[in-house]
C-alpha cells in the first residue's frame, strides 16, 4: 500500500467509522453489526500502526467515547460517571478481590460485597434538590451527558418526589432499560406501522429516552433500576447495601436480585446462579457487577484512570445453541454491499428465538466452511442479530457442496465486485440497482451534484416510491408528469412549475459535477474534478474509461498514475464501467445533457502544478471556497505540510502547521496576502 492509498483509506475509514458511531449513538440504529465495526477500527489501527504520521486528527482511534449528540442541551455530571473493568472468570475476580486487599492492607478473608445482575441499558444521572428532581442526564462521554429531564419525567420509573427524607442534594444513579417484552411489543408495533426496527432492547431503551419530541418517550415503556452515587450533599449511608436500602425507601426500583456477599466464593456462586436464572430473566444482562459493601472503602479504593478500583463487572460468556443452517441467503444493502444471511431452524438462544444469523461475508463462510444443511454452533454477543461461531458435523457423508459467493448481484444481475485488500463484495450497479437506487438518486441531485432546487431527500424518495424516478434520466422525463405533480399533495401549479424550471437548469452541467454525481465509491468531489481536469471533455473521459476496463492497457495505466486517483480508484472505475447498465444510464444521461467542458486550468492557472495546504480559520471566505480558488488556478490541495508543499496560507491561530512550513522552508502567506494573489489572478 503506498502512502497515498493508507491517506485515502483511513480518510475513509474516518468518514465510515464516524458514520456508524453517529447511527448508533444518536439514531440508536446501527448501520453495521459489532463484528464488522470491529474489523473496521481493527483495520484502522493497522494502518495507522504503519504510517504513524497519517494519524488524523478526527482519527476513531482518537475518540474514546461519543460526544452528546446535537440537538439536547448539555448538562455537566457534579461527578464524572465512569465505566466498570471487566472480569471474565474466577481467576479474574479473585484478582480483583486480590488486588483490593494488598490496597487496603486487609489481612481478614472476609471482603463483603455486593452484587447486582449487570443490565445493558443506558446509564443516566438523576439529580434531586430537596427530594425534587431537577436534572435527568445520559452519560455522554462521562464529563457531560444530554439533558433528558423533560423525557425522564414522562416514565414512571422515574420518582419525581423523592419519598421520606432527603438530603439537600444528591445525583442518584441507574440504568434505564427495556424488558424484553416491551420490546418485543415495541417492534410489533413498529413493524405494523412501516417503521424501522429497533437492533435489541438497548437501543430500543436509548431510541426511546433521546428523543427530542417528549412525546414519543411517553409512548415507551421504559424501566430503571437505580444502582449509584454521584454527588451528595450529606452522607446517606455507610455501606452500599443500606444505599441501596434507602435508595428504595426513597420510591427508586433496585434490583430485586442484588445481593450481599461475604467474599469472592460467595460471589462465584451468585455469578453462577444468576447465569443460571439468566434466560428466563425479563430483562437482558451480560453480567453481574460486583461492589465493595464499606462506602469509606470506596472512597480510599478511588479510581485508576476510568474505572473504580471498588467494583468490576463479571461478564457472562455469549449465549449458545445448535441449530440446523437450512439456506444462506445474500442480501443486497442501500451501499451495494452482498452481506450473507443464514436461515436456520428456530431454536432459543438465551432466551430469544432466533431464525436468521450474520455471516458477515464470504471469506467468514469459507473460513467456517458453512454449508446449508450443516449443523452449526449459534451465538449470541449483546445484539439479537446472532452469530455462527461454527459447523458441528463438517465430516458428514451427505454434505452439500461448499457455498459458492454469486459474482453478480442477487437484485438487479449486476456484476458484484470485490476490490483488492477489502472484504466485502458490492453490487457495480448503483444506479439501476433496486437496492440502492433510491441512495444513489438522492447522491445524484446532492449540492455537490445535480443541486436541482426543489428535488431533495424526501421528494426523491416519494417520487423513487411511487416509480415516478427509478433511475437518473427519469428527472429530466418529469415534465411530463408536471401536472400530476402539481396536483400532488403540499405541491400546486407554482411549485411543480418551479421544480421543472430548476430541472431544466440543470440540463448543462459542468463534466466534474456529472462525474461526481454518478457516486461511483471513492470518487468524491475532489477526485471527480481530478478525472475532470485530466480528461477534459466528456468523450474523452467516456472512452479512456470504457479502455480502461482492460487491466494492463494504456487507458488503465494512465487513470492510476493521475495525480491521487491511484490504483485503488482506478479499478472502483474500470468496475463501474464493466457493468454495461452503468454505461447505459451514462449514455442516456449524456443524451439529455449538455456536459459541459473542464476548464484545463491546470496548464495556465497561477498556481499551477502547486501543492497549496489551508491552515487556521479563513476570515472572509470558508475553507471549501479557498480550496475551490485555489484548484481553479491549477493548484492541488492538500491537508499536511510536506517537503513537497509549495504554499502554505496560515488563516488565524495557524498552530502546527505553521511551524511544519517554517522547519521545512515551505513559502507562507497571510489571509490578505492570499486574497492579493488571487484577485490579480
Ligand atoms: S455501577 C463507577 N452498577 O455498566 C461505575 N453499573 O460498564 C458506576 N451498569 O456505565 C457504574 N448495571 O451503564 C453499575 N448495577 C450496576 C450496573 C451498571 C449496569 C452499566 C452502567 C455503566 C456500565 C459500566
Amino acid at each position: 500500500m503506498t502512502k497515498a492509498d493508507a491517506a485515502d483509506e483511513l480518510a475513509r475509514l474516518a468518514a465510515e467509522i464516524a458514520g456508524h458511531d453517529r447511527a448508533y449513538h444518536e439514531r440508536d440504529a446501527p448501520t453495521v453489526t459489532d463484528a464488522e465495526y470491529d474489523a473496521l477500527r481493527r483495520r484502522n489501527a493497522e494502518i495507522e500502526a504503519l504510517y504513524p504520521h497519517l494519524v488524523r486528527t478526527d482519527s476513531p482511534s482518537r475518540r474514546v467515547a461519543p460526544a452528546p449528540a446535537p440537538g439536547f442541551a448539555k448538562l455537566r455530571h457534579r461527578v464524572p460517571m465512569l465505566s466498570l473493568d471487566n472480569t471474565f472468570d474466577a481467576a479474574d475476580f479473585e484478582e480483583f478481590c486480590q488486588r483490593v486487599r494488598r490496597f487496603l492492607g486487609l489481612k481478614d478473608a472476609v471482603l463483603p460485597l455486593v452484587g447486582e445482575p449487570k443490565i445493558d441499558g443506558l446509564s443516566i444521572s438523576l439529580t434531586y434538590e430537596h427530594g425534587r428532581l431537577v436534572h435527568g442526564a445520559t452519560r455522554g462521554d462521562g464529563a457531560e451527558g444530554e439533558d433528558v429531564t423533560a423525557n425522564l419525567r414522562t416514565t414512571d420509573a422515574v420518582p419525581v418526589k423523592l419519598q421520606g427524607k432527603a438530603p439537600a442534594l444528591i445525583e442518584v444513579r441507574g440504568e434505564v432499560f427495556m424488558t424484553k417484552a416491551d420490546f418485543l411489543a415495541l417492534n410489533a408495533a413498529q413493524e405494523a406501522a412501516g417503521q424501522r426496527l429497533l437492533a435489541n432492547p438497548r437501543n430500543a431503551a436509548a431510541g426511546s429516552l433521546r428523543q427530542l419530541d417528549v412525546g414519543v418517550t411517553a409512548g415507551r415503556r421504559l424501566s430503571l433500576f437505580a444502582y449509584a452515587m454521584g454527588d451528595a450533599s450529606e452522607r446517606v449511608a455507610a455501606t452500599h447495601w443500606e444505599y441501596l436500602q434507602q435508595l428504595t425507601a426513597w420510591g427508586f426500583t433496585v434490583n430485586p436480585l442484588s445481593r450481599k456477599l461475604d467474599n469472592a466464593e460467595a460471589a462465584a456462586a451468585f455469578q453462577a446462579e444468576i447465569g443460571a436464572a439468566r434466560a428466563a430473566l425479563p430483562y437482558d444482562i451480560d453480567g453481574v457487577v460486583y461492589k465493595i459493601d464499606d462506602l469509606d472503602w470506596q472512597r480510599r479504593l478511588g479510581f485508576v484512570g476510568r474505572t473504580p478500583r471498588w467494583a468490576t463487572a463479571w461478564k457472562f460468556p455469549a449465549e449458545q445453541a445448535t441449530t440446523r443452517l437450512e439456506a444462506i441467503q445474500i442480501q443486497v444493502g442501500r451501499t451495494g454491499a452482498l452481506t450473507p444471511v443464514a436461515w436456520l431452524a428456530a431454536v432459543n438462544v438465551g432466551g430469544v428465538l432466533v431464525t436468521r444469523a450474520t455471516l458477515h461475508n464470504e471469506d467468514e463462510i469459507a473460513r467456517k466452511d458453512v454449508r446449508p444443511g450443516d449443523t452449526v454452533v449459534l451465538q449470541r454477543a449483546g445484539d439479537v442479530i446472532p452469530q455462527i461461531v461454527s459447523v458441528i458435523d463438517a465430516d458428514r457423508d451427505d454434505r452439500g457442496e461448499p457455498f459458492v459467493f454469486p459474482d453478480h448481484c442477487p437484485i438487479c444481475g449486476s456484476l458484484a465486485m470485490r476490490l483488492a485488500g477489502e472484504v466485502v463484495r458490492r453490487c457495480t450497479g448503483g444506479l439501476t440497482c433496486p437496492a440502492q437506487a433510491e441512495e444513489r438518486l438522492i447522491h445524484f441531485v446532492s449540492r455537490l451534484a445535480f443541486d436541482i432546487e426543489g428535488l431533495g431527500e424526501r421528494t426523491i424518495r416519494e417520487f423513487h416510491a411511487e416509480g415516478l424516478v427509478l433511475g437518473p434520466a427519469d428527472i429530466f422525463g418529469l415534465a411530463a408528469h408536471e401536472a400530476d405533480i402539481a396536483a400532488r399533495e403540499g405541491w400546486g401549479e407554482t411549485s411543480a412549475r418551479n421544480l421543472m424550471r430548476a430541472i431544466d437548469e440543470r440540463r448543462r452541467i459542468g463534466l466534474a459535477r456529472f462525474i461526481y454525481s454518478l457516486g461511483i465509491r471513492r470518487i468524491g468531489e475532489a477526485n471527480a474534478k481530478l478525472l475532470a481536469r485530466h480528461y477534459g471533455t466528456f468523450a474523452a473521459w467516456r472512452e479512456q474509461m470504457a479502455a480502461a476496463v482492460v487491466i494492463g492497457s494504456d487507458a488503465r495505466s494512465g487513470l492510476g498514475t493521475i495525480l491521487r486517483v491511484g490504483p485503488a480508484i482506478a479499478e472502483e472505475l474500470a468496475d463501474f464501467f464493466m457493468e454495461v447498465r452503468n454505461v447505459a444510464v451514462i449514455d442516456d444521461l449524456a443524451g439529455l445533457l449538455t456536459i459541459e467542458d473542464a476548464e484545463s486550468v491546470a496548464d495556465a492557472g497561477a498556481l499551477a502544478g502547486k501543492i497549496v495546504v489551508f491552515t487556521g480559520s479563513l476570515e472572509t471566505m470558508t475553507r471549501q471556497e479557498a480550496r475551490s480558488i485555489a484548484e481553479k488556478l491549477g493548484a492541488r490541495v492538500a491537508d499536511s505540510v510536506s517537503k513537497k508543499t509549495d504554499l502554505v496560507v496560515l488563516g488565524a491561530d495557524a498552530g502546527s502547521k505553521a511551524k511544519r512550513a517554517a522547519e521545512l522552508g515551505v513559502s507562507t502567506m497571510n489571509e490578505q496576502e492570499w486574497r492579493i494573489l488571487i484577485a490579480e489572478t
